[in-house]
């Protein structure tokens, strides 16, 4: 059984996930009502669990499964005992109706996928207020069962073509079950019926990034001691919060340690360590590594390789930096929540390397390190409401990520020197012009690719022979799906102008405009 991780002092939900694709969609709906929610997949809540981590409410979450197939998945029967407001969400509410002495059926004729509409019945629901303001509500459904009797002491409070139990709920013992899904955007008043339900349920909206920095810091000195605590510093969003919130608790017993392997973007360098040295008095060590790592790679141009060499370099590396700060007892790394979710497994089966990440995972053990995950609990926008609250400048919390492999990942293929000075001066023109026109903010992720192709051009009266490169842009929640982003021509036409004519080397410009899945965001 997983413990709760629950930081103490705070009302608490729990999520009990029953594998739905949006789950993590009803804890990121809470934490922006200030409610502190954790998600632990069915199998590992029982009765004991539920006392020890005592939540205040439980929300039972959407899955792929069928309640009327032998086997599948339950909640703990001591829930519906204990006196807790429950909110079930799709199959949360099917298993609900199910164990509360209801009766769901499959499929037949009332599946209902997509946008839906439901309207109320005569009755009043408090966890209903500020809906059916227009008589109707649109509402998303995603389900193949319904239920077709609803659970004793149950009424019925909204209905939709297919769904005639829509909403339902024994308002006695604040119990509501729905059968679509208000976590979605396609539910535009969702969020209300969250908001309902957890004030209903005597939350007080506790959890806020200004009281969690305190915590955090009272959390970390008590853990840290006067021992010394080393960080690697990538100058991304994760490890930049983690290094300014440590160094908060623990002032100079911090160094990090910023790994330069001679991949990194335009004036990143000095950007990343002048801000962190200088402006924020933080202990940073200047890793120059470049000569080692482009050596490494010399002649390499299979994709994984490159992200095996750079990932065994760089942990090799940093230990070598780490080893010379004496007295170093943690390591701290920006682990965030969404990495620490255990996710219900259906299949069981192994899945698939599409990409080794690159991370310093396994250091800790080889060097005899502990761990301290200050983010562990956070949400990437919470990560950035942390960021500002310990002033953090709008421009780093705000920066793309940036993958750990760099621009080796980039440039398909073998890297040269030049290679990456083209693509360096490319990269800065392009991010230039988007921060020009104020997309920056909209884009989840923009770069330059350099083509391992040259093409024929001509400039001015002469021929020429030089790379292309591919535009790429998306926008994304979480990196693990992205759509391109759609940029209007006159755009990208004044920007391929402008990289052709500033850049030596380039000369012709593409724009990828491929989707994840199934291209993937990076090129390699
Ligand atoms: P892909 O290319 O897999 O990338 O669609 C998804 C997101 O992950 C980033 N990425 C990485 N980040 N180490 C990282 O820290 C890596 O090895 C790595 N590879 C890809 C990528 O930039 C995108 O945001």
């Amino acid at each position: 059984m997983t413990s709760p991780i629950a930081t103490p002092g705070h009302d608490r939900l729990l999520i009990i996930d029953f594998g739905s694709q949006v789950t993590q969609l009803i804890a990121r709906r809470l934490r922006e009502l200030n409610v502190y929610c954790e998600i632990h997949p069915y199998q590992t809540v029982d009765e004991a669990f539920l006392k020890e981590m005592a939540p205040k409410a439980v929300v039972l979450s959407g899955g792929p499964d069928s309640v009327t197939r032998e086997g599948s998945p339950r909640a703990p029967q001591a829930l519906f005992e204990m006196g807790l407001p429950v909110l079930g969400i799709c199959y949360g509410q099917q298993v609900m109706m199910h164990q509360l002495g209801g009766k769901v059926e499959s499929g037949h004729g009332t599946a209902e996928f997509g946008r839906a509409y439901v309207t109320p019945t005569e009755a009043r629901l408090d966890i209903l207020k500020g809906w059916f303001n227009e008589g109707r509500e649109q509402v998303w459904m995603s389900h193949g069962d319904h239920v077709s009797v609803i659970a004793p002491g149950f009424e019925v409070f909204g209905t939709s073509p297919n769904a005639p139990f829509a909403i339902t709920a024994d308002p006695a013992r604040h119990f509501y079950a729905v059968q679509f899904h208000p976590e979605v955007h396609h539910t535009p008043n969702g969020a209300k019926i969250y908001e309902n339900f957890v004030r209903l349920a005597g939350f007080t909206g506790d959890w806020t990034m200004g009281a969690y920095r305190e915590e955090a810091i009272a959390k970390i000195q008590a853990q840290v001691g006067d021992a010394k605590v080393i960080c690697a510093l990538s100058g991304g969003v994760d490890s930049s919060v983690a290094a300014a919130l440590i160094h908060e608790a623990v002032g100079d017993q911090l160094t990090c340690v910023f790994v330069d392997h001679g991949l990194l973007r335009l004036n990143e360098a000095e950007e990343v360590v002048g801000m962190f040295r200088d402006h924020m008095n933080l202990h940073v060590i200047h890793a120059e590594e470049q000569e080692l790592f482009l050596g490494a790679l010399d002649g390499v141009s299979d994709p994984e390789t490159k992200r095996k060499i750079i990932g065994k370099l760089f942990i090799d590396v940093f230990q070598k930096y780490a080893d010379q700060i004496e007295g170093a007892r943690f390591l701290a790394q920006g682990t965030l929540y969404p990495d620490v979710i255990e996710s219900v497994s259906f299949s069981g089966g192994p899945s698939v390397t599409i990409k080794s990440h690159h991370n310093v995972g396994g250091l800790p053990e080889k060097m005899g390190l502990k761990l301290i995950e200050p983010l562990r609990e956070l949400f990437k926008d919470e990560v950035r409401a942390l960021g500002r609250e310990l002033g953090l400048p709008a421009s780093f919390i705000g920066r793309h990520p940036f993958p750990g492999p760099g621009l080796a990942i980039r440039c398909p293929g073998e890297i040269t020197r030049e290679k990456l000075a083209i693509l360096r001066e490319a990269d800065a023109v392009y991010i230039d012009q988007i921060r020009k026109h104020g997309l920056y903010d909209e884009i989840w992720q923009a770069f330059v690719a350099l083509l391992p192709v040259r093409t024929v051009g001509v400039m001015g009266d002469g021929r020429t022979y030089d790379y292309a490169c591919a535009l790429r842009a998306v926008t994304s929640v979480d990196g693990m799906t992205a759509d391109y982003y759609p940029f209007d021509h006159t755009f990208l036409g004044e920007t391929a102008t402008r990289i052709i004519n500033e850049v030596q080397g380039i000369n012709r410009v593409t724009y990828d405009i491929t989707s994840k899945p199934p291209g993937t965001i990076e090129w390699e």
